[in-house]
């Protein structure tokens, strides 16, 4: 586990951008992992602007998201589709084939979730970026999900719904994983990540077992270690 602590939301930003991007120059054909949310919103304008300058080249780059509402539209603001289509997908010249969305439209929400499984140990995540959430989930994955668990259809307790989401095995057969935080709200659940028990209590701190792990952190997310 490495941690790069550094002093704001842009340098993280930065720090993650530059992380992927030289990522990308060695391997054009990337397979990426992308979590929504406003903590990785800064990563994704710098992965835009690098392609709008021609420095970076996404049209060999697959990406999967990690979750997804359920039910949604695609349309809906709310959804994740719609987050992914407005901040990165429609400002980059990745290949709409290449884009593969859990579909919070399906009938079928456990065929949905296993064919998404499917696809996932087809292609290999090499790099999958996360969000933390300030009760320590990672995706959907709140406290209370196994280390084993898969995509799957889940029942949320911090907001009102449901949702499909990558379980913890799956984000965890990634090569690489880059997690992110910013804000001393998350300074709580950073601490139980990393110097905490690894348990379900907090899911994030299972990744304490990945082989390649790096968190980077800004001077909030950082104030309790
Ligand atoms: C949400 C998402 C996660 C995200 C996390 C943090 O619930 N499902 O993928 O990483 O919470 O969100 P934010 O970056 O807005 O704090």
């Amino acid at each position: 586990m490495e941690i790069i602590k550094v002093k704001n939301y842009q340098k993280m930003s930065q720090v993650a951008s530059g992380i992927i991007l030289n990522s990308i120059s060695k391997k054009p054909s990337l397979v990426l992992g992308l979590a929504s949310g406003h903590t990785t919103l800064g990563l994704y304008k710098n992965l835009a602007k690098a392609c709008k300058e021609k420095k970076a080249d996404f049209s060999k780059i697959k990406a999967f998201n990690l979750d997804e509402h359920y039910p949604v539209k695609k349309v809906d603001k709310k959804s994740y589709n719609y987050y992914f289509f407005k901040n990165l997908f429609r400002k980059v010249n990745i290949k709409e084939s290449s884009i593969n969305l859990l579909n919070g439209e399906t009938k079928n929400p456990e065929k949905e979730c296993e064919d998404y499984e499917d696809n996932i140990r087809k292609n290999k995540i090499d790099i999958q970026i996360l969000g933390i959430g300030e009760n320590g989930h990672i995706a959907f994955n709140e406290p209370g999900s196994s280390r084993s668990s898969r995509t799957r259809l889940v029942n949320l307790t911090h907001i009102k719904g449901k949702a499909l989401t990558m379980g913890v095995a799956t984000i965890m057969q990634a090569k690489k994983i880059i997690l992110l935080a910013s804000g001393k709200k998350k300074a709580k659940a950073v601490r139980s990540m990393v110097k905490g028990k690894i348990s379900k209590k907090c899911p994030a701190s299972f990744l304490r077992n990945h082989r390649s792990l790096t968190i980077i952190l800004d001077k909030g997310a950082s104030s309790m270690l």
